[in-house]
């Protein structure tokens, strides 16, 4: 399957100015190369005295830019070619002189320059020392920049290279490229849409210590929300138990049970474009959680469960009631170890869905915990299509494909 990734085949400009973190900079540059990217990378005089262009130009098999006015490149006005074929304008890491420089709309050197004379996006990553960027000015020239639409990559609280601990390290190269991403992914095809994504497993407590839990990774559902950031979406994750990070660029919102993950979902749908239910969420709670840790004895222990909330339930009953927007699309899962279909079928029609993605969860790679998944896409239509087992990140993709198709469908019906 092609790259979805925003960053393949993208003109990146990669500035880098003197501050101790450009070392990071080289990582970053690579990241960006690994993903597809053209990069350009601008050293400023400076950042050139603590990392040498080489460094660059292996990374990203290409010339490294320093000098404003180059001869040969001149013929074409090369000192803002740069700024005029970007797809988007990286800063990092940005020191505070760059900062009052870009703020203030100098054109003293190539990376001021390619940044006053370009219309793609600007990211900016500040990284020094706590009191300068703390200070008024600083802050100032930050707001200066942020009202005029640049994207600032906070610095992170930690060790700083004069030794303190404080903020204004350098943001990890991994934060500032999927702030790239989503930059880029303004032209997606999910643009404009909100939507919200479950990933996880909800743990219901036994008593303080025990719960009743699953084996969902939180892989699936992370996909899901990260393709959907990929392509342009505003994406509300609301997460469970999981074993793995959730992606950059969305907003998390923990829900660590099935009552409080249906407080979220109902919370957060009433704005929402699409709500895609792949977290794993309990059928059953303790009817009465004890509230202190039961012991051990010798006769049987009989815990008494209760029903949790169907959350796709919910939402259907308050879809029919026209409590939620008509353009609301509603997608669930199924973990299915038999009769795969024809219970996905059921829960299509008894949860009023518009898509479920069935998951065979027997097959060798596929479901909990797994990197890659195979899945049938089912929807309300009655169309079926069967996916070969791919990386959950494109069965993420094809799942958001159906539900375009199905956006364009009622369009069309109108
Ligand atoms: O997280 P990973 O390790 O990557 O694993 C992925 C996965 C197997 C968890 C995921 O792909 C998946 O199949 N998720 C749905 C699991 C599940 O709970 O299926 P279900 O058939 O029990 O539920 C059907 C649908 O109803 C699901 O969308 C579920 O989120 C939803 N549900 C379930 C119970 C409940 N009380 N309320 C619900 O809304």
């Amino acid at each position: 399957m092609a790259s979805r990734d925003p960053l393949d085949g993208a003109r990146v400009v990669l500035g880098v100015t003197g501050s101790i973190a450009a070392y990071k900079a080289v990582m970053l540059a690579s990241a960006l190369h690994q993903a597809g990217a053209i990069v350009e990378v601008i050293l400023t005089r400076e950042a050139a005295e603590l990392v040498r262009p080489l460094s660059f130009q292996a990374i990203t098999h290409r010339p490294v830019h320093q000098e404003m006015f180059s001869l040969l490149a001149e013929t074409e006005i090369g000192h803002v070619t740069l700024g005029h074929q970007a797809d988007v304008v990286v800063v990092a890491p940005a020191t505070a002189h760059t900062l009052a420089r870009l703020a203030l709309g100098l054109g003293d050197d190539l990376l001021a320059t390619t940044v006053l004379a370009t219309r793609a996006p600007l990211v900016i990553a500040p990284a020094m020392e706590t009191n300068m960027l703390l200070h008024p000015a600083t802050q100032g020239h930050l707001r200066t920049l942020r009202e005029r639409g640049a994207v600032i990559v906070e610095p992170e609280a930690g060790h700083l290279a004069s030794g303190a601990r404080g903020v204004g390290r350098l943001a990890e190269p991994a934060v500032i490229l999927d702030t790239v991403r989503v930059v880029l992914a303004r032209r997606g095809d999910l643009a404009g849409w909100r939507v919200v994504v479950t990933a996880g497993g909800t743990q219901e407590p036994i008593d303080p210590v025990r719960v009743l839990a699953n084996r969902s990774s939180g892989k699936m559902g992370f996909a899901v929300a990260q393709a959907a950031r990929d392509r342009g979406a505003q994406v509300t994750l609301i997460v469970g138990a999981t074993s793995v990070a959730p992606p950059h660029g969305v907003r998390v919102i923990e829900a660590p049970t099935a009552r409080t993950m249906c407080e979220a979902v109902l919370r957060t749908i009433a704005e929402a474009d699409a709500l895609v239910m792949a977290a794993a969420v309990a059928d059953y709670e303790a009817a009465a959680p004890a509230a202190q840790k039961i012991k051990k004895r010798e006769e049987r222990l009989v815990l008494e469960l209760v029903p949790t909330p169907d959350i796709l339930g919910t939402v259907a009953a308050q879809r029919a009631a026209g409590a939620l927007p008509e353009r609301l699309l509603v997608v669930g899962f199924a973990a299915e170890s038999a009769d795969l279909l024809t219970h996905a079928r059921e829960k299509l029609r008894r949860k009023r869905l518009d898509l479920i993605v069935a998951n065979d969860i027997m097959a060798a790679g596929s479901g909990f915990g797994t990197d890659t998944n195979q899945v049938v896409l089912l929807d309300r239509s009655g169309a079926e299509r069967a996916l070969p087992l791919l990386p959950k990140l494109d069965v993420a993709h094809a799942l958001w494909d159906h539900v375009l198709a199905l956006r364009q469908q009622e369009v069309r019906a109108r």
